[in-house]
């Protein structure tokens, strides 16, 4: 028996992907039905819950997201709340997730869905694609997983997946090659079955089309017909030009500790982890002397000084090498020349209120150790 197709376009190139087989399909669906995760956005899948969870996931694991896509929702139900979210607020709700344009995108999103679509994500991938943030995988995800529409969603996962079952050879990170992809998945896509299908192939990918090395093709649907599989490709499979190297940036990063509280400073609104908040810092690996000079710039007067160890910190592009100092002291109280504005946090502040990203824990755990309990702590004060 083989299930329905979607009607094609008879020109859409696939290049050197192929369509999944009647066969392959039902196969997969039946995998999936069997090993497809319980996930929060597959049970209740609003077209909200969706594209939050889509946009979480391209940041990291799902075991990492769930808590965040919790707490998310908990305090921004629906499109409306996340369009009158203050900034400080998204960005602490996204805290440690990385890429915080993303976050911002989202809202700048919900933004135009309340004063254009009443608050409603539309089903149409064209009217998808137009808001901020959203891409071909984005507007596929949603139109295919919560409105059930044929349209196919090829991120890395899928990319992977379909490379291996085809054979395909083609560089992965050229616009081309996702286009054929897509091509082959939309093709792929069972008649009125799109949402689980979409759901199967990223399920695929995820759990048993891994990628470096360690697929599990004794466990996979596709088995006995992955070109990948039976020509022992996985490791060549998917092809991907070499990454460019990454710019390597050294940097100090200053603990200023006086008393219960720790300085912070907010970074600028354009550019890298824009207005975040962090640790104060200075470009390249500063000496002692250097770094007891870099704290008074911030209108810090330190007493006692501690070495802290390296840490490291890879973003996209950029890879930040840091080094530590501790220092215990105070406010010089003749200071006056902020070069951003910085605030002095207290425990429970750096907890509730001040989104730092994860380019900072390594120190944010030193701190979190030598900070005295919050109890006691007054709320944030400007600097
Ligand atoms: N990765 C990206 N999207 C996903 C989804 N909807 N479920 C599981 N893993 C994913």
């Amino acid at each position: 028996m083989c299930s329905e197709r979607n009607k094609q376009d008879g020109r859409a190139d696939t290049g050197g992907f192929r369509p999944l087989s009647c066969k392959e399909v039902e196969k997969m669906l039946s995998w999936y039905r069997e090993n497809g995760r319980t996930l929060p956005w597959r049970t209740d899948p609003r077209p909200y819950h969706v594209w939050l969870s889509e946009v979480m996931l391209q940041q990291t694991r799902v075991e990492a997201v769930l808590r965040y896509y919790e707490r998310f929702l908990k305090e921004l139900p629906d499109v409306r709340s996340l369009a009158g979210v203050p900034d400080e607020k998204l960005m602490k709700l996204w805290e440690g997730l990385g890429y915080y344009s993303r976050a911002r995108q989202l809202k700048k999103a919900a933004g135009v869905i309340c004063g254009t679509y009443g608050g409603e994500l539309p089903a149409d991938p064209e009217k998808l694609r137009k808001l901020p943030g959203i891409g071909p995988y984005t507007a596929g995800a949603v139109s295919s997983i919560a409105f059930g529409l044929p349209e196919p969603a090829v991120d890395g996962n899928v990319l992977r997946v379909t490379a291996r079952l085809s054979g395909c050879k083609e560089d992965i990170s050229e616009e081309t090659a996702k286009r054929h992809c897509e091509n082959a998945v939309r093709a792929s896509i069972p008649k009125g079955n799109a949402a689980e299908f979409t759901q199967a192939m990223m399920e695929v990918g995820a759990l048993v089309c891994v990628p470096n090395g360690s697929p599990k093709c004794g466990e996979c649907p596709f088995r006995e017909t992955c070109e990948a599989n039976l020509k022992n490709m996985t490791e060549e499979l998917p092809a991907r030009k070499k990454l460019k190297q990454r710019r390597i940036e050294e940097k100090t990063v200053l603990l200023l500790l006086d008393g219960d509280r720790v300085w912070l400073r907010k970074r600028p609104a354009k550019g890298l982890l824009a207005g975040l908040y962090e640790l104060p810092n200075a470009p390249g690996r500063l000496t002692q002397e250097e770094a007891v000079s870099a704290a008074r710039t911030h209108g810090f007067q330190p007493l006692r000084t501690e070495k802290l160890q390296e840490a490291k910190h890879i973003f996209t592009h950029l890879e930040w090498h840091m080094t530590g100092w501790l220092m215990y002291g105070y406010a010089d109280p003749s200071f006056r020349d902020e070069p951003y504005f910085s605030v002095r946090a207290g425990r429970e502040d750096l907890e509730n209120a001040y989104a730092l990203p994860s380019a900072f824990s390594a120190y944010l755990r030193v701190l979190k150790e030598k900070l005295p309990p919050s109890e006691h702590t007054e709320s944030a004060g400007k600097g």
